[in-house]
């Protein structure tokens, strides 16, 4: 048991007892929408530690693209791109997995559960998906998304039906979805859990050449056949884009309790504010009707992949909140952590810093199980570092009720 634990299970049972069980009490009454069994949200970075540290040794230049996943017997998948020669984009990778069993206290040593060779416009993350209803996990990446001396692209998948130990071979989904440049995520695809279509698979990602904006690929079966789905497209689009332009770019999906999908997207072009473009699907994925998009202000974005999450009826958000105008790559500073109790139509005002410094793309998850620990704790992955935010990948693991 790590000393983590510990402190934990003391303040669980200090609190069972003491005036927080009043509060229990009084707020099962007052306030039953907000899960405030255990008091009011106060976020604190209750663990932290580096998943993968980049840098040259060994067989990989730099670590990118982090993404995070609770699994249905209640581990934690991470996962990044592993990129072999250099930090661009484009190259040769591996998909990079460390895997924990104990709530993040520790993790397994990294293995490569995709290897795309010396490509030169190789595989890029990633959407991770789980089917709670069959227990399995599924990642989407695509390949030759840029197409930089290869052609054309596709969209693949792997998946593990083992709790993430072993992978599949990857699955070419571009012979039944075309191949159009499809790049999912970075972050998670949902299952939906309330209606309409529950069930339902959906991963939804930014495209590029033969269409730019926002799509999403549709499974019912369990994602043995996939089919787009609804469709945010970029105005002028897939035409040339200048500043200021309508471009809706990486996003991560999340659903909410009355079943509606919010869509929350990265402000390529900067249309309308530096801040985060927000669009809703009400029918389970099929379309993203204009009248739903909206900008959300409070979201200031240096133009980032972000987290988003719904649990338990609140909406949390984390991102570089940099309101600075600097030179593209040192606009990612400042990782925060938002979270709204108005469904995303406000933010609390004490936000979280959890790291000051340069920081990249995030993602978040928590475990679903409704054991009283997995009710306290979300986790946040993200690109940090003190020089850019490309050094390392970090875990945080945060207690939402102040460590107590
Ligand atoms: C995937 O399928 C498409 C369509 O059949 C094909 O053009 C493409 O080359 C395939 N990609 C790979 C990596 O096999
Ligand atoms: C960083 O985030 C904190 C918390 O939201 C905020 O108060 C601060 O102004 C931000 N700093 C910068 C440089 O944007
Ligand atoms: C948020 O959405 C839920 C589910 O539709 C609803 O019950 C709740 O009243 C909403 N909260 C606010 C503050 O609008």
């Amino acid at each position: 048991m790590s000393a983590t634990e510990r402190i934990g299970d003391l303040a669980t049972s200090v609190g069972s007892m003491g005036r927080n069980g009043v509060l229990v009490l009084l707020s099962l009454f007052a306030i039953p929408y907000l899960c405030a069994a255990y008091g009011q949200i106060e976020p604190l970075v209750y663990d932290e530690q580096l998943l993968w540290v980049g840098g040259g040794a060994g067989q990989v230049n730099t670590y990118r693209i982090p993404l995070l996943s609770f699994t249905p017997k209640g581990s934690l998948l991470a996962f990044s791109e592993a990129r072999k020669k250099s930090s661009s984009d484009i190259g040769a990778k591996f998909i990079a997995l460390r895997r924990s069993t104990d709530r993040g206290a520790t993790w397994s040593p990294t293995s490569f559960i995709v290897d795309d060779g010396s490509l030169a416009d190789g595989l890029n993350l990633g959407s991770v998906v789980v089917d709670e209803e069959v227990g399995s996990v599924i990642l989407l990446y695509s390949l030759c998304f840029h197409r930089y001396q290869c052609s054309p692209s596709s969209t693949m998948m792997v998946q593990s039906l083992d709790d993430g130990l072993t992978w599949s071979r990857p699955r070419n989904l571009s012979v039944e979805l075309g191949v159009k440049s499809f790049a999912p995520g970075p972050g998670f695809g949902i299952q939906k859990r309330y209606p309409p279509a529950v069930g339902r698979l959906i991963v939804c990602g930014h495209g590029s050449l033969g269409g730019d904006g926002i799509f999403c690929v549709l499974s019912d079966d369990h994602g043995a056949n996939w089919r787009y789905g609804a469709m945010l497209k970029s105005i002028p689009y897939n035409q040339k884009k200048q500043d200021l332009d309508f471009n809706p770019d990486e996003c991560q999906p999340v659903e909410m309790e009355d079943g509606s999908i919010v869509i929350n997207a990265r402000n390529q072009n900067n249309y309308h504010c530096r801040c985060r473009v927000v669009v809703r699907s009400t029918d389970g994925g099929e379309s993203l009707p204009v009248e739903n998009l909206g900008f959300d202000t409070t979201l200031v974005d240096p133009v980032v992949a972000a987290g988003a999450l719904q649990k338990e009826g609140v909406l949390y958000f984390t991102n570089p909140a940099s309101t600075e105008h600097r030179a593209p790559t040192e606009h990612r500073i400042n990782l925060t952590l938002r979270w709204s109790l108005t469904n995303g139509s406000s933010w609390e005002k004490d936000a979280v810093q959890i790291w000051a410094g340069p920081s990249g793309y995030s993602a978040m998850t928590s475990l679903v199980g409704g054991a009283t620990d997995d009710r306290k704790y979300i986790y946040v992955i993200y690109e940090k570092g003190h020089k850019t935010p490309y050094e390392t990948i970090s875990f945080a693991k945060i207690h939402l009720y102040g460590g107590r």
